[in-house]
């Protein structure tokens, strides 16, 4: 088993299991977690999902089992296919990093909503210095979120870089002491699920469908429906009541 789960007061918890190769993520690791992404999509207990590892996130891709493969195997080994329903989960997603995240590893990062990390942590895409690029969305991912030249220098350098770093690039939103990501990741998570949740689902949901339409115009066009179709919701009424009634507001997801 590579993969343990935590369900808990809405957060479901999915941390990497594979301690001795520091998470290196295989097919069996990355098939058990395409399974449980698949449970957790209809699991409507759930408000917000963290990943994580133990000591490491993941030292990437593992190097031993793909030494020998051809372009068809590859192809078949690549973990685009279940990284993609990370991203497309409608809750949001927070990955708490401790010591590496690299290559694969950091793009599974990437791939989450939120990037929480040790001030020990080390992320980077070693790839080019093994002869191969980033082929689980370092090359797609990590440009919108950083920008074109530092996904580049990233890269093309294949340079590891720290916490520090990482934050004032805008590739982790927060750091905090050794051992601590986790815990930082709970609140984070916990925050999330007592929030109103149609409207964090449709704020994802806009925000993707922003970036996939790429013009001005069409964007604003699907962010005034997805707005208007929120005074649909029960949990609209219940927002502003409890703002004009001086009190917390209770979502039902409704
Ligand atoms: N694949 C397979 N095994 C790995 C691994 C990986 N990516 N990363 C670490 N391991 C294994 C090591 O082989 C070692 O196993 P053995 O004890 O059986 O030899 C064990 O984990 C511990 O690793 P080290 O002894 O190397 O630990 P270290 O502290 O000296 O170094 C490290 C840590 C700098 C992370 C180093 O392990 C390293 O450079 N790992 C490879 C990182 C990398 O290149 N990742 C990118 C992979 S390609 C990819 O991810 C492609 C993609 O786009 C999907």
């Amino acid at each position: 088993m590579h993969i343990i789960v935590e369900k808990e007061k809405g957060i479901a918890t999915l941390k990497l299991h594979r301690p001795d190769a520091l998470n290196a993520l295989n097919r069996s690791l990355v098939d058990e977690l395409d399974h449980h992404l698949d449970a957790l999509r209809n699991d409507k207990e759930m408000g917000a999902v963290i990943l994580t590892g133990e000591k490491n996130f993941a030292a990437g891709a593992d190097i031993k089992a793909m030494v020998d493969l051809d372009a068809a195997r590859a192809e078949a080994f690549a973990f685009s296919k279940t990284f993609q329903k990370i991203y497309d989960l409608e809750i949001p997603t927070i990955a708490a990093i401790e010591g590496y995240a690299l290559g694969g590893g950091l793009e599974l990062a990437i791939t989450c909503d939120f990037r929480i990390a040790s001030s020990e942590a080390k992320l980077g895409f070693p790839e080019t210095g093994l002869g191969i690029m980033p082929g689980a969305g370092g090359t797609i991912i990590a440009p919108r979120l950083i920008g074109v030249s530092k996904a580049l220098e990233m890269i093309l350098f294949g340079s590891i870089i720290d916490a520090e770093e990482a934050l004032h690039i805008g590739l982790v939103n927060r750091i905090t002491e050794p051992g601590q990501a986790y815990k930082e990741a709970l609140l984070w998570a916990d925050k999330l699920v007592n929030g109103a949740p149609l409207a964090l689902k449709m704020v994802k949901k806009t925000i993707r469908e922003g970036l996939k339409a790429g013009d001005y115009e069409t964007g604003m066009e699907i962010e005034k429906k997805n707005w208007a179709m929120l005074f649909e919701t029960l949990d609209q009424k219940e927002g502003m009541t409890a703002f004009l009634e001086k009190r917390k507001p209770v979502y039902k997801g409704k």
